[in-house]
């Protein structure tokens, strides 16, 4: 078991930065998850952590050891990969075992930790079959099982599930969950879905283009998301954003003119956004914060709008509503019992105890 830590870490390629100057500290034991778009250098800060990228410039840290230059094989940490690379003329025994011959491991201690973990997989009755044997969920098991007969002091896993079906992904997921719950180790895992990310990390370091956006735990970053990037990508559908309103007073109140709405600000946020009051600003509201008028949640702090009702999805315990109002489309996720038609006219019930804003130019929330 062994902390992690990134310290000003940077990956270049020629000029182009794949990662820079990335600083976090992973506590023993966390799950922390690594979130981004593809292609933001989620795959490299796990790489590099794993030995197979060199560092370009600043530290990475197992437990107090600096491991810039030690080699793969002696950083104690196992990966899954999303390919699962699992060999294909081996048996899933040989597959599981094969670490632990290379590092001479005695026989019967192999035999006793390959079926001890087999077993607490369910894939026990699969050691004798070869990887083509086996479904996609059934490798995933194995590439999993093959890191963990190791007993690694860290668990790198870069986009494991991508390659399972919808639902045997939400059936990995807490199968990993539970395992990290059972071995206690150190879990750095990376996927570009903000759903895995928020239903598996303790923490969540969102990347953009390289860069550190926020890390929190997923509550807060749900809450109080650092930035306009931040608020997008994390929640799903995501959050409706007004650009370029005006933070205005009507009759001593505070007011969002998100045209063709003025919005009031509930009082507990005055204070806060005073220093912005007459400026431009960029307003946010996600779709599960717009209900319909005759299904508003107890404890919200309404502000009432309307809108032309474009297009609804029924997914059975909610209604995805897409709301167009001055050319501008609004998502909302309304009680299924919402009485909306296409073409028709809607009352949309904006809730302001959840509202955010942003600064324009920095794209930093005002918090
Ligand atoms: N060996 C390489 N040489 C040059 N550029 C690379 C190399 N590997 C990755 N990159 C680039 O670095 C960026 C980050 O890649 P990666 O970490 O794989 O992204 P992610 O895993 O978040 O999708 C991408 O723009 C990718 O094209
Ligand atoms: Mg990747």
């Amino acid at each position: 078991m062994a902390s992690v830590t990134y310290r000003n870490v940077t990956k270049r390629w020629g000029d182009f930065a794949a990662v820079s100057n990335l600083s976090i500290e992973i506590p023993d034991g966390e799950f922390l998850v690594f979130v981004g778009p593809s292609g933001c250098g989620k795959s490299t800060s796990l790489r590099m952590l794993a030995g197979l990228e060199e560092i370009t410039e600043g530290e990475i840290l197992i437990g107090d050891r600096v491991v810039n230059n030690v080699a793969p094989k002696d950083r104690d940490i196992a990966m899954v990969f999303q390919s699962y690379a699992l060999y294909p003329h081996m048996t899933v025994y040989d597959n599981m075992a094969f670490g632990l011959r290379l590092r001479r491991t005695p026989k019967q201690v192999i035999d006793e930790r390959v079926r001890e973990v087999a077993a607490s997989l369910g894939i026990e009755m699969l050691l004798d079959r070869r990887p083509r044997q086996l479904s996609g969920g059934q490798r995933q098991r194995v590439a999993v099982g093959r890191a963990i007969v190791r007993e690694p002091a860290v668990f790198l896993l870069d986009e494991p599930l991508s390659n399972l079906d919808a639902k045997l992904r939400v059936e990995a997921r807490a199968f990993i969950s539970k395992l990290h719950q059972r071995l206690g180790t150190t879990f750095i895992y990376v996927t570009h879905d903000q759903t895995e990310a928020m239903t598996m990390g303790q923490r969540i370091a969102v990347l953009r283009a390289g860069e550190l956006m926020q890390i929190d735990t997923p509550s807060n970053l749900y809450e109080h998301p650092a930035n306009i990037f931040v608020a997008g990508f994390i929640g799903s559908p995501a959050m409706n954003f007004f650009d370029n309103v005006l933070l205005t007073e009507e009759d001593g109140r505070m007011i969002v003119a998100a045209d063709p709405y003025s919005l009031e600000v509930p009082e507990e946020r005055y204070e806060l956004y005073r220093p912005y009051l007459g400026k431009r600003v960029v307003f946010g509201i996600r779709p599960e914060d717009v209900h319909h008028p005759d299904y508003p949640p107890a404890g919200i702090i309404p502000a009432m709008g309307e809108a032309n009702v474009d297009v609804v999805e029924l997914m059975g315990n909610e209604k995805i509503v897409y709301l167009e109002s001055e050319g501008k489309t609004i998502l909302s996720r309304m009680d299924p019992r919402s009485d909306v038609r296409v073409g028709h006219r809607t009352g949309a019930v904006f809730n302001m105890a959840n509202m955010h804003l942003f600064d324009p130019d920095t794209e930093l929330a005002l918090q």
